[in-house]
Parts: C-alpha cells; structure tokens; sequence
C-alpha cells in the first residue's frame, strides 16, 4: 500500500483486550499508518499487545485496575464492564497531557481522532468530553451489527431467554439466521452482556463513523441495509491481515515446529483444528471425543490445545489415554499454532473452527473449507453464513466421535467437502481482488482516511 501524507493527524486507537480484538485493531493501525497517520495505541496493562512487535506506533498504557489473575479467572462480560469503568479516567488524563504537550512544543500535530473498539464504550465519553471526532471499530461482520440489537429487543420483549434457543424458525427481518443463530453471550455474565450490547448499539452512541472489519463481497446485503439505517459512514475494510500482512499481534507464543511438520504432509491432506479461538472453553468430555473423532477418521490433523482452555490444563493433560499411541505421525498438537500461515499452507485441506471472525475471513481468504462448531455470540452467526450463504463449510452438529469422524470425512474426502474447497478458491480471488487497487475494501481504506482527514 502506498504512503500518502495526510497531514500530522495523530490516531489514538483503543483495543479491547482479548486477541481477536487485538489483532484486528493493530492492523487497523497499519492500514492508517501507511496513509500517513501517526498512531497512538492507548492499551489496558492485562493483556497488553507488545510495544517491540510496532516500532512505528507509540503505546499509552491505561490503567484498568485490575490483576492479570482476576482478568484470567473472570469472565468476557465482567472484564469489559471493569475495564470500562476503570480506564476512562486514565485515557482521559494521558489525552489532555498529550494536547497540552503538542501545544507547549507547537507540534505540527494533534490528534484527528479516537477510534475505540465496539466494546470500549469508555473511549467515545472521553472523546465527547474533550470534543474530538471518534469512530466505532466492530471487529465481527456486518451481520452480527444488525443481529445483536434484535437480540437484546427478542430478549427485552421476552420472545426469546438469553440464555440461547433451539428453534430453527427465520428470524424475522434477519434472513438467514435462524433463531439459536442469534449471538447469545457466554451465560455468565448475562446482565452485563445487555448492558453491553444496549452501550454498543444504543442511539446515545456519538461516532462520526463506523468501520468494520469486513468484504463487500461477502456481506453486500447486510452492508447496504446498515448504510441506509446508519446515521454516519459506515466503512468495510477487511480482510485487514491482507491489508496489511506481516502485523505480529499475538499474545501467546506460536509453535512454529507445525510448519515443518506440515511441509511433509501431501496437499490438502490435514485437517487444522483450533475450535476455541483465544475465549472460548472445551470440557475435558468433548476433547476426548474430538481426540477419538480426530483417531477414527484416519486423516492426518494439526489440533490447537490452548493453554487454560480445558478447565486451566495444559493438553498433555487432558488427551485420553491411548490416544498419542493410535494417532502417532498423523497428529501434530500444539498449543498455539501460527494460524495464518498455517491456514495459507498447502498441505491444510480443512479448517475445524469455532467460527470466531478473524479464523473465518483468515480461512476465507486462504480458501479453506471450514467446520463449524461455534461457541457463542457472533461465532453462530458467522458459523450460519460460512454454511448457508457463502457455501464453505459443514456444521459439527454434535461434539459425538462417530459425529466428527463423518463429517471430517466429508470435507477431506468426499466429493461435497471437493465441491466447498472449489468454490472456497473462488471467494479467496474474490477478496484478493477486493484489496488490491480498485477494489471495494482498498478503495474504502482511501475513503477512511480522507473522512478522518476532513473531521
Ligand atoms: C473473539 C470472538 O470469538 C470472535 O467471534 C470475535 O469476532 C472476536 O473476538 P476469538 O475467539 O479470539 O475472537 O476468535 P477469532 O476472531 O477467530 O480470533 C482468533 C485469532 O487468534 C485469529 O486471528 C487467529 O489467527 C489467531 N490464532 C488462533 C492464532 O494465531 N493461533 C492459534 O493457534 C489460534
């Protein structure tokens, strides 16, 4: 991509603090960066991404009064209600020192602009209180923006528990999902997910814009509905990794032995299975039935076992016994896999995911069929569009060995899964396509930057 010289505005980008929000943002951060933004990330100190990987951007960490043990051990919901209600005075504090320093230096820069991720609410009240611009960043799809706030209203009209639902009755107005399609949240925090969502879609919301991590190609429906109801620009920039490629973001070491192990392995041979993401959690039940699932279907497979996802215990842990000694070569488990590169090698021939949004659009754009075993909140919607809409992926429909052994065996094997990896290729040219010169995401990223110029 190349530099274009905006001026001196200066970006303060605020994360939310978990690695699919993380990532996203920084890359985010680069895309500006290469327009010509000087970047500021403004970070909680629990999980803080790693200031030596972005020697280009500066970091301003805030202080979030929590303990790395209470962040671990609580949940998502909590941990954004805390962070939201402890950072703000600090991001508030830091920010006016940073405008008065620019004033004392007479800086050939101040700051354009905040863009705060979707759920750190916090952000946009220090924006308002010191009267800058800022800009809503959702790291999930489109359709996930139009299917929470008709959650929270099915859940507030009583239609629907939050708790979660079975029925696979259309939602109405939400075609195609179905009603247990909905982003139910993890159920322990369900208050606090309401208070969430009502703050991150509420109408008291005072961003200048939206920007979302997302195709035209794959979600033009839904992205022309939200631009006629939305008051502000709505921008679609993804797949950012492509925009941006080489941004290293993560916040767990990678094992990067799986590369060599998988150079020996035959084309579209391995089925890679990450069904946790960097949130969710397996019980030790259902990983010794993806364990047996994973033995009995004979297919080779590189299985990502991420530290603490199993009740806190490491995979050596938590594998049945017996199960190294049937698997021997055909498996390769790691704690923590290179995912990008894994997803972009050869031999990789399926993708067994949670669905989480960054995992589907880094498959999609790898052109990886997918199964689908989402865990909770958007990962069921994306889960519905990877198998009904965009056609690339089978739903695991029961965490059963017999169950995962069939439907591995369909996407490796049988002609269905040959078909879904065909037109996989063709949505990986499509959105290759869309971040090259002309197309929609590279032609948005020049229309964000001249929006944020003109604020
Ligand atoms: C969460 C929600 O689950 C997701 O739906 C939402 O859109 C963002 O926040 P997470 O569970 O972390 O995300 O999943 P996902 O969005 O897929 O992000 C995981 C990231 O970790 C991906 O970028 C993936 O490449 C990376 N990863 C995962 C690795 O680098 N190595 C691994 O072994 C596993």
């Amino acid at each position: 991509m190349e530099e274009e010289n905006s001026g001196r505005l200066r970006l303060v980008l605020v994360p939310f603090p978990y690695q699919g929000h993380i990532s996203p943002m920084l890359q985010l951060g680069a895309a500006l960066h290469c327009k010509g933004f000087p970047i500021t990330i403004a970070h909680t100190i629990c999980n803080s991404p790693n200031p030596q990987n972005h020697p280009d951007f500066s970091f301003l960490p805030l202080q979030d009064g929590l303990s790395p043990r209470d962040f671990k051990s609580r949940g998502l919901s909590d941990n954004l209600l805390s962070i939201n209600d402890n950072c703000k005075e600090s991001l508030q504090q830091s920010l006016l020192q940073l405008i008065k320093e620019e004033k004392e230096m007479q800086a050939n820069e101040m700051i354009g602009c905040i863009i705060s991720d979707e759920h750190m609410y916090f952000a946009e009240d220090v924006a308002n209180n010191l009267k800058l611009p800022s800009i809503i960043f959702r790291t999930t799809n489109a359709a996930t923006s139009l299917a929470r706030p008709c959650l929270l209203k099915l859940t507030e009209g009583g239609q629907v528990p939050l708790q979660g639902s079975v029925s696979h009755e259309l939602v109405p107005g939400l075609p195609p999902l179905r009603y247990n399609d909905l982003p139910f949240p993890l159920t322990e925090n369900l208050r606090g997910f309401a208070v969430v969502v009502a703050k991150t879609y509420g109408s008291s919301r005072k961003c200048s814009a939206v920007v979302l991590n997302t195709i035209n190609c794959l979600e033009q429906s839904t992205l022309d509905q939200i631009r006629q109801e939305a008051r502000v620009p709505t921008f679609a920039i993804g797949p950012l990794h492509i925009m941006t490629p080489g941004i290293s973001s993560g916040l767990i070491k990678e094992e990067r032995s799986c590369l060599s192990w998988l150079d020996k392995q035959p084309l579209n041979s391995v089925i890679y299975v990450s069904g946790s993401g960097s949130i969710a959690s397996l019980s030790d039940k259902e990983v010794t039935e993806i364990a047996w699932g994973l033995a009995n279907c004979k297919q080779a497979f590189l299985w990502v076992i991420r530290p603490g996802s199993v009740h806190g215990l490491d995979w050596n842990e938590v594998l049945p016994k017996g199960f190294r000694d049937a698997v021997g070569d055909k498996g390769c488990i790691v704690r923590w896999a290179p995912q990008k590169e894994v997803l972009a090698h050869p031999a990789v021939g399926g993708f067994w995911s949670h669905c989480g949004w960054n995992s589907t659009i880094e498959s999609m754009a790898e052109g990886v069929p997918m199964i689908c075993r989402p865990c909770f909140g958007d990962q069921r919607v994306n889960a519905r569009y990877v198998s009904h809409v965009w056609g690339v992926g089978l739903v695991l429909e029961e965490m059963k060995r017999e169950e995962i052994e069939r439907v591995v065996r369909r996407l490796m094997l049988d002609d269905e899964g040959k078909e879904m990896r065909e037109r996989a290729k063709e949505w990986k040219h499509k959105i290759e396509a869309s971040t090259r010169k002309g197309g929609s995401s590279y032609d948005s990223l020049n229309e964000l930057a001249n929006f944020i110029t003109s604020l």
